[in-house]
């Protein structure tokens, strides 16, 4: 199965210079419940912006430029990608970024969205998608240095592509 998990502003704001724009403990947190022990699935700009490696998961990496990376499996190619992950019997986290999301949307089961009630200036956002076809849960509710957001789970209704 695959899941996407990310934080966004009001206005589906990502990041901004090729780094994340919140940076909220229990968002953090949550990132690392939901994806410990996973693959995760990114984009080459996101793999050049993780200050470290996130250690205990496997990295799956989209990217045509870069040649090699220390850890993981690169990917050149969108749709071998994808079917390797339609084989597995396991929940993979598509982990951005808002390339990576566009193109997995179609093909992801559920999307983790930390929604964050605040705005913010960026340069990457997550894609609009359709919420209706889609069953909303409210994991946490949260607020932190008067930022408040939620946790939500969006399950996919009826047929993936
Ligand atoms: N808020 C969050 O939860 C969150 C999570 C993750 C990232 N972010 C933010 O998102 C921003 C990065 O997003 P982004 O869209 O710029 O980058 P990205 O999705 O991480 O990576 C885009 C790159 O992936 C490769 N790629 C994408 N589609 C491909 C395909 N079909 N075939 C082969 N390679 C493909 C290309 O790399 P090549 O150019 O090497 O071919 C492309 O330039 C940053 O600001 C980051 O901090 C935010």
């Amino acid at each position: 199965m695959i899941s996407m998990i990310a934080a966004i502003g009001q206005n589906n704001e990502l990041g901004k210079d090729n780094k994340l724009i919140w940076h909220l403990k229990g968002d953090m947190q949550s990132f690392k419940n939901l994806t410990m022990h996973k693959k995760i699935v990114m984009g080459a700009n996101t793999y050049r912006s993780l200050p470290q490696r996130l250690e205990n998961r496997e990295y799956l990496v989209l990217s045509k430029s870069i040649k090699e990376i220390p850890y993981g499996t690169l990917y050149h190619d969108f749709t071998k990608l994808l079917n390797y992950l339609k084989t597995l019997d396991e929940e993979v986290m598509v982990i951005g970024g808002s390339k990576l999301y566009e193109a997995f949307l179609p093909y992801a089961e559920r999307l983790y969205l930390t929604e964050i009630k605040a705005e913010s200036p960026a340069d990457a956002y997550f894609p609009n998608f359709a919420k209706t076809n889609y069953k909303r849960r409210v994991l946490v509710k949260n607020q932190e240095n008067g930022i408040s957001y939620e946790i939500v789970l969006y399950e996919k209704k009826g047929e993936l592509k």
